[in-house]
């Protein structure tokens, strides 16, 4: 199928394979196409339909409450074309940079879960070929017998991957999350499109790091920790991550924490519902602790230290969007410093 997009600047002319999204298409072809989430919940990804036919893969998705489906508008993430289409995106396009790690299509396989937490796992996926992606990026996963795709952050970092480590939160009802925590994930074979998401650290940034994590958003944040860590990058550099949960049986990788703590890279859990003890003070020496929302425990911690930093904020959405408002009004920070992913 072919795919003829008009974007405000520019055209780009690509191939689409029977089913693939327009969106997966478009970035596999290097077009660097508007999206945030990739799976249907943000309308970043909205486009018009100008000729041709489409399948939408999901008409209920929460996404298009930001489109008008009268006026041709869909998801490019959601919808496949069904014969050569022309589409429509009203912003500037641009080829993706040729520096960032190409998007594709990927098949792997399933490991062992290892729990976390009493809701939280982490299982690796052995991939068939290795591919390259970047610290804080994410893949979107679909799995047998689950309708569509889900955004799932790496949590190693390696270049080239052959194995990519995840962690999920269980969501009671979840499509995925009911598939991987039964028994029948382990082995099952899986099918992946990435490396996704702008969220990304490199050693060449230059600046200090900010890491401003909910629960799972500390996956993306313990990739970014990986690769910082082997390039010595807080020996040059501050570092502060703030991890929120909501009381110590909800906290996990406090071990791989401590171990990336060093002199110029503080973390910070931020407990909502319960003081540390001091049981939990002496067990983890090189970690700190504070009571509270983990943007709040951020803002207080943080006050005049703002200088040549660049933010990474991952989580529940309510989270990632009070940390937002903190780092723009509060910090000053202009967009272009912060950089996050909504696990909506
Ligand atoms: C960029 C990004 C990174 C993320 N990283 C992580 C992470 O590292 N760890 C983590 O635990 N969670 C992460 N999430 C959240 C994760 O993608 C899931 O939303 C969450 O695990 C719940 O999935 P579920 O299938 O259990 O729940 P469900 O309620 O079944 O599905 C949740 C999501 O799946 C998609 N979906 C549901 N039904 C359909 C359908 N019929 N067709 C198409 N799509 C559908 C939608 O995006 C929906 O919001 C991330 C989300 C995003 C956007
Ligand atoms: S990128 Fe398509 S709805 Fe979020």
């Amino acid at each position: 199928m072919r795919v003829q997009l008009n974007a405000r600047n520019r055209a780009f002319r690509y191939e689409a394979s029977a089913g693939e999204k327009i969106l997966y298409a478009g970035l596999r072809a290097q077009a660097g196409l508007p999206y945030e989430c990739a799976t249907g919940t943000c309308g970043t990804c909205k486009a018009k339909l100008v000729e041709g036919e489409i399948e939408d893969a999901w008409p209920e998705a929460p996404g298009r409450r930001f489109i008008k489906p009268e006026r041709g508008e869909f998801l490019m993430c959601q919808c496949a074309a069904a014969g050569d289409v022309s589409v429509e995106v009203a912003s500037f396009v641009y080829p993706s940079d040729p520096a960032e790690c190409r998007v594709a299509a990927w098949r792997g396989t399933v490991g062992a879960l290892r729990a976390l937490t009493h809701d939280v796992s982490a299982f690796d996926v052995e991939l068939d070929a290795a591919c390259e992606f970047d610290a804080g990026q994410f893949m979107a996963v679909s799995a047998p017998g689950v309708r569509g795709m889900r955004g799932y952050s790496m949590v190693n970092f390696a270049q080239p991957a052959r194995r990519l480590e995840f962690l999920v939160k269980k969501k009671p009802g979840g499509g995925f999350s009911e598939w991987l925590f039964s028994k029948r994930a382990a082995g099952a074979r899986i099918e992946l499109v990435g490396p996704l998401g702008k969220a990304t650290f490199h050693p060449a940034l230059g600046k200090n790091v900010l890491c401003i994590a909910g629960g799972s958003g500390i996956a993306g944040m313990m990739s970014i920790l990986a690769r910082a860590a082997a390039a010595r990058y807080f020996e040059r550099h501050d570092g502060w991550v703030f991890f929120g949960v909501r009381t110590m049986r909800d906290a996990f990788f406090l071990e791989e924490l401590s171990a990336f703590k060093s002199d110029r890279l503080e973390i910070t859990l931020a407990l909502s519902e319960e003081d540390a003890g001091a049981q939990t003070l002496r067990r983890w020496p090189r970690l700190r602790f504070e009571r509270g929302l983990v943007h709040e425990v951020a803002k207080r911690a943080m006050t005049s230290k703002y200088r040549d930093v660049r933010a990474y904020l991952a989580g529940p959405p309510p989270a990632v969007e009070a940390a937002i408002r903190v780092l723009l009004l509060e910090a000053k920070l202009t967009a272009d410093c912060i950089r996050y992913d909504k696990f909506s």
